[in-house]
């Protein structure tokens, strides 16, 4: 009878731990989120002698969820020895170690940069369309003209053809009280943009994304 309830009560146990694992795979996973997403899509526009320039935009699809003050902040890991020449509308937090350049500096040798948003008032000659913000960012489903933001990298000593560049890894998503779990960065078709006067459309030279899902876990651990 006491060993009955004993094997009751580890089987409970494994049941909650079983529980316990699903729900954390159902959040790894990148099936669609009934709460939306956060999207973060890389779009090469020009390939330069070492490397090339590419404007990331970070779409906030969450349905209930904004980003608030003091704002977003996007980490990966590069591939190789990539290094960040110049940016605009964003920057990141340390330069790192850049002591194997002599002359022109890059803005960052880190091999995980962590890039943050400018501050509204940046000088226009570091500005690009969509920054600025603060990294604060409203819901798609509430606000879609204030739910982006999007800042441009020069990187160097990377591929300069679709064929060479390395896609960055392990992508991380951080924002005030929220955790995110993000994906692997995925090619998929290049985006198209219309001008402005709507008579021309020109593309991507190739056009990558990043998919990060709210994670009840990891906010838990995040202080807000
Ligand atoms: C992320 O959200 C967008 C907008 O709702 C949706 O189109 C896309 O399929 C979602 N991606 C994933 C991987 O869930
Ligand atoms: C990056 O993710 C890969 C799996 O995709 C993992 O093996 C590796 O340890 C991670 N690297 C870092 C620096 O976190
Ligand atoms: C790479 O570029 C070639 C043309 O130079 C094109 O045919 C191909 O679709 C491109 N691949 C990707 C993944 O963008």
């Amino acid at each position: 009878m006491e060993s009955l309830s004993k094997l009751s009560g580890i089987s409970l146990v494994l049941l909650f731990l079983l529980s316990c694992s699903t729900f954390a795979s159902r959040e790894d996973s990148d099936t669609p989120n009934p709460n939306g997403n956060v999207t973060i899509k890389w779009d090469v526009l020009t390939w330069t002698p070492d490397g090339y320039v590419a404007v990331a935009t970070i779409f906030n699809f969450q349905r209930y969820r904004q980003i608030q003050a003091p704002g977003w902040t996007l980490g990966w890991t590069w591939a190789k020895k990539e290094v960040i020449w110049n940016m605009m509308g964003g920057q990141t937090t340390e330069q790192g170690d850049c002591s194997r350049f002599k002359g022109n500096i890059p803005h960052s040798c880190k091999k995980d940069p962590t890039v943050v948003d400018l501050l509204p008032g940046t000088p226009y000659n570091q500005q690009i369309a969509n920054c600025c913000k603060g990294g604060v960012l409203s819901s798609w489903f509430k606000d879609p003209a204030n739910a982006l933001s999007a800042f441009q990298v020069m990187v160097g000593d990377a591929g300069t053809t679709n064929k060479t560049v390395r896609l960055p890894r392990n992508f991380t998503f951080k924002a005030p009280g929220h955790g995110y779990i993000c994906g692997p960065a995925k090619i998929v078709k290049p985006t198209k943009f219309i001008t402005p006067d709507k008579r021309r459309v020109t593309q991507a030279l190739m056009t990558w994304k990043v998919t990060c899902t709210y994670s009840r876990f990891l906010a838990q651990k995040t202080p807000s």
